[in-house]
């Protein structure tokens, strides 16, 4: 089980800050303990799913919104399979986004909350490929990582994806066990500057235009548009 980090507490202040919670259908992927999904069923979401691959997350989050009389729906599976056809006005994510040599598709237990794999994008991806069919128009993605990762990848593929992507917040975190027991080699792969103990998280935000906006130059909006 993933506990809250200061990962989950950056996106968490980013959800708040933005205020796009307030009155909204919000999507929670990868929801653990269901933080996020609480912080945004307490900022006046109007419904709130929250998913997970793991059936001790579900249970957790459940748990957890039962506890604070909160209406949040947990559903288990992978990524947005458990809400094929549906559509959010908000979908806030904190994937796995370690860096290293494990395979995440081979992973069961604790570990699938962090192993991000070789380039601590294997969910991030998929998540930038697949959020823009799960959003409203005019709706919004929230995706938490680590510049470890590649924020200018981030928001090249939702600007390919047809979403306006920027960075929205960012915070300098000191490396957890995870990243400290990895350093040597992140730093053998020339990821990180000798003695570097810190990496910076990065909230990632991507909007849906609507469909009367121009499209994003250089997206497949443009074909749709024309
Ligand atoms: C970094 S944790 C974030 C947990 C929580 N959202 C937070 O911010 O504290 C990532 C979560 O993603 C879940 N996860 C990993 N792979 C997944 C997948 N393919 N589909 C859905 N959830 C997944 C993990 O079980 C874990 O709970």
């Amino acid at each position: 089980m993933y506990r809250p980090q200061a990962d989950t507490a950056l996106l968490v202040r980013e959800l708040r800050r933005s205020t796009i919670a307030v009155g909204a259908r919000v999507l929670e992927v990868g929801t653990g303990t269901g933080a996020v999904a609480v912080a945004a069923a307490r900022g006046g979401a109007r419904q709130v799913v929250a998913v997970d691959v793991s059936a001790r997350a579900v249970l957790a989050a459940r748990l957890n919104a039962l506890a604070r009389g909160l209406s949040i729906q947990v559903r288990r599976g992978d990524l947005f399979t458990p809400v094929t056809g549906e559509v959010f006005d908000v979908i806030v994510a904190n994937p796995p986004y370690v860096v290293g040599e494990v395979d995440p598709a081979s992973l069961r237990g604790r570990a699938r909350a962090w192993e991000g794999g070789v380039d601590g994008r294997w969910l991030l991806d998929r998540i930038c490929a697949a959020a823009p069919q799960y959003l409203a128009r005019r709706g919004t993605l929230l995706v938490m990582q680590s510049s470890l990762c590649g924020v200018t990848r981030t928001l090249e593929a939702l600007e390919a994806a047809g979403l306006r992507a920027s960075v929205a917040a960012r915070a300098h975190e000191p490396f957890g066990p995870v990243m400290l027991a990895r350093a040597g080699a992140l730093e053998a792969q020339g990821l990180l500057r000798a003695g570097q103990r810190h990496e910076e998280l990065a909230v990632i935000r991507a909007d849906r235009p609507d469909d009367h906006e121009p499209p994003v130059p250089g997206s497949g909006t443009e074909q749709r548009a024309a």
